[in-house]
């Protein structure tokens, strides 16, 4: 998906850096702080800070000088960092061990498991300002230049595999074998994993996917990475954006209801840019766009 970013943006990135900055050191609440996450602010919150503090959306809870996120009921991961200036959090699922690599992810996570409805355009449907708290992509400006709205996806999936007999390198170079991790008395199951987008798995019949992982750090070549790695990428985690239900519900939208809105991060700005595009011809559409 792919649209034009129109006039204004400077403006409105302003405006709600203003509007963020009131609201997170504002009311009396300082960071809140939890083990290695030391910078809790607004639109998060612990558990047991003042009720003014953060958005209630956006609360987190300290264990054991861990903190957590409970990200689908009684499904809690590990926050790892919240990145302020991009407006992700890195999650990690409380299973991993980062020095086991016998360490599976306790939830299947894929990003089917977020709410992708946004990605169809309608202008009844502003994108950006639904309620949806946490996302697994980001509407982006990409500070190369262009001036195009594209979308970021923000983690990749591994997929395991538990399968009765091996798959040789051969047959199948989409997996590598993770068995040496785990202890498979007398060998008679084998499991892989491989970096794949979900609908891509074509499996052989005495395969089966055991589990289903994220993780933010595989680019475009990662192909051929030992099972060592992959592991070591599965625990750094995967980012979530949470801007969609948190600033970009700061957007102030005028336009007709026909017109597109969308809410995108500016990698250039390191800061958010609201914006209106027309569902008409280009020509009418300078008209509409929106300046505050
Ligand atoms: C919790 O973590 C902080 C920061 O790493 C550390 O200073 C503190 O001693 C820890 N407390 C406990 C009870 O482990
Ligand atoms: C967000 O910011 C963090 C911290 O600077 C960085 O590690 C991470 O790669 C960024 N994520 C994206 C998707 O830009
Ligand atoms: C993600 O969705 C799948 C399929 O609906 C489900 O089995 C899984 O439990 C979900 N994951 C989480 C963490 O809720
Ligand atoms: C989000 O919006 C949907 C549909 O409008 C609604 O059913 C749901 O209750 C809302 N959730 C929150 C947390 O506001
Ligand atoms: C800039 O990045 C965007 C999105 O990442 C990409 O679609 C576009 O082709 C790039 N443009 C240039 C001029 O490199
Ligand atoms: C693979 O499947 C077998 C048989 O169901 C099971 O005993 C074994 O624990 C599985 N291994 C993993 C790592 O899921
Ligand atoms: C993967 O590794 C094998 C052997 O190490 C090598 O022959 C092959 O060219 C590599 N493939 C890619 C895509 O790098």
């Amino acid at each position: 998906m792919v649209m034009r970013r129109g006039k204004g943006f400077l403006l409105l990135i302003i405006l709600l850096q203003q509007i963020l900055s009131c609201r997170g050191g504002g009311g009396g609440c300082s960071p809140s702080s939890c083990g290695k996450i030391s910078n809790i602010r607004y639109p998060f919150r612990l558990k047991d800070d003042p009720v003014n503090c953060g958005d209630q959306r956006y609360e987190l809870s300290c264990e054991n000088n861990i903190t957590l996120l409970q990200l689908f009921p009684g499904k809690s991961y590990h926050v790892k960092a919240i990145n302020y200036n991009n407006f992700t959090i890195r999650l990690v699922d409380p299973a991993i061990s980062e020095n086991d690599c016998s360490t599976l992810p306790r939830y299947s996570l894929s990003r089917s498991n977020f709410s992708d409805s946004h990605r169809i355009p309608t202008p009844q449907i502003p994108k950006g300002v639904n309620n949806e708290t946490y996302a697994s992509f980001q509407y982006r400006v990409s500070s190369n230049g262009s001036t195009q709205v594209a979308t970021r996806e923000l983690f990749n999936h591994v997929i395991f595999l538990n399968c009765s007999n091996p798959i040789s390198r051969d047959d199948d170079s989409r997996f590598v074998d993770a068995s040496p991790c785990f202890d498979e008395k007398g060998g008679h199951h084998h499991v892989y994993a491989g970096v794949e987008g979900l609908r891509v798995v074509e499996l052989r019949d005495d395969c089966r996917v055991t589990v289903a992982a994220s993780s933010s750090i595989f680019g475009p070549s990662h192909r051929n990475l030992s099972y060592g790695e992959i592991h070591r990428r599965l625990s750094y985690g995967f980012e979530l954006s949470w801007m969609l239900g948190s600033v970009c519900a700061l957007c102030d939208w005028r336009g007709s209801a026909t017109d597109f809105k969308i809410c995108y991060f500016d990698e250039a700005y390191q800061s958010i840019g609201c914006d209106i595009h027309c569902s008409v011809a280009e020509a009418d559409c300078s008209k509409k766009k929106i300046t505050i």
